[in-house]
């Protein structure tokens, strides 16, 4: 089978190196093997909150960052949800094939709920995964590489589409999700490496950045540096990200540092991000805003082709 990836990022801040090694490494991999569409999933920011913010700057920093790491849109095609109306229209069709209580019982949202700081829960909410899948089918996509909170809404996708070809004939491909083998990798402070917690340090971060980030970041007083997740977690992601960044093991670089303690360790992970982020920002610096736009202006053509080929289908399927 030719298959086709489709994978997505709602702009709602700078990438960070989380996002780097969990999956934008896999993307610049994938784009040589595979054809591939990014989605900027504009509509999905509007699910945990009530505005869409600084949309357009998010938009822009977000084509630099994929820019940055070594997207190439001569190879991929970069779209944004509300350029594409054929790709919303699906979602009516596709929402009468799930019931509410498929919506409902989603353990992504659930945890978006429970982490969510509106007043009241949307309906979007509740139906983004059904828009996810005109995400994924409008081009037919077959591989979705994503982290393990989306494989919900892979499985929605696999359901809309199973659905939709037993009603009304064959269609739609069943698509995979596509998970990495991903180390683990912790923000600052311990926690879920996230932009809003302060505790990531994004691709566009200058070097003085970086070096504060990382001078602030939790570690022990104990002098000998060892890679032991349960016991020292500040200390073990700190390697961690260093080796990621030096394509070291973490458990060598805890034997290189010795006995030279969280300064040294901090000292070595500064070094590591910052000569690895050099490149990447670099190649940031060699476009313009009015470039990375006119990109996308040119991706969210090709993409409303397909989607008004797969629109056509639909309606003709469905007897419209
Ligand atoms: N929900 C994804 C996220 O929060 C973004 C996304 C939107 C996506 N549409 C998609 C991912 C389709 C994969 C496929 O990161």
């Amino acid at each position: 089978m030719n298959d086709i990836v489709l994978t997505g990022d709602r702009p709602t801040g700078p990438l960070h190196l989380g996002h780097y090694f969990g999956s934008l490494a896999n993307r610049v991999r994938l784009q040589d093997a595979y054809p591939m569409y990014v989605l900027i999933a504009d509509y999905q920011v509007i699910t945990d909150r009530d505005l869409p913010g600084e949309i357009q700057r998010n938009i822009t920093d977000l084509l630099l960052d994929y820019l940055a790491v070594g997207l190439d849109p001569a190879k991929v095609t970069i779209f944004q949800h509300s350029a594409i109306p054929e790709l919303n229209q699906l979602l009516l069709p596709f929402l009468s094939l799930v019931s509410v209580a498929e919506l409902r019982r989603n353990p992504t949202v659930k945890d978006e709920i429970a982490h969510s700081s509106q007043q009241a829960v949307s309906g979007l909410m509740f139906t983004y995964p059904v828009h996810q899948a005109a995400d994924i089918l409008f081009c037919k996509g077959t591989l979705v590489p994503v982290g393990k909170d989306q494989l919900p809404h892979v499985e929605v996708t696999r359901l809309v589409a199973r659905r939709f070809n037993e009603r009304y004939g064959e269609v739609f491909p069943l698509p995979e999700a596509m998970m990495g083998e991903r180390p683990l990798l912790r923000g600052l402070d311990g926690g879920k490496m996230s932009k809003s917690r302060g505790n990531a340090i994004a691709l566009s971060a200058t070097d003085d950045e970086t070096a504060a980030l990382i001078r602030k970041a939790r570690t022990d007083s104990d002098r000998l540096i060892t890679f032991d997740e349960t016991r020292r977690p500040g200390v073990a992601n700190l390697l961690t990200l260093a080796g990621l960044c030096l394509g070291r093991s973490p458990e060598d670089l805890a034997e290189e540092i010795g006995y030279g303690g969280a300064a040294a360790l901090k000292g070595l992970a500064t070094e590591a991000v910052n000569e690895f982020l050099r490149p990447i920002r670099k190649r940031r610096a060699e476009h313009t805003e009015a470039d990375v736009r006119q990109l996308l202006s040119e991706g969210n053509e090709r993409a409303r082709e397909q989607a008004i080929i797969t629109l056509d289908e639909v309606r003709a399927a469905m007897g419209f």
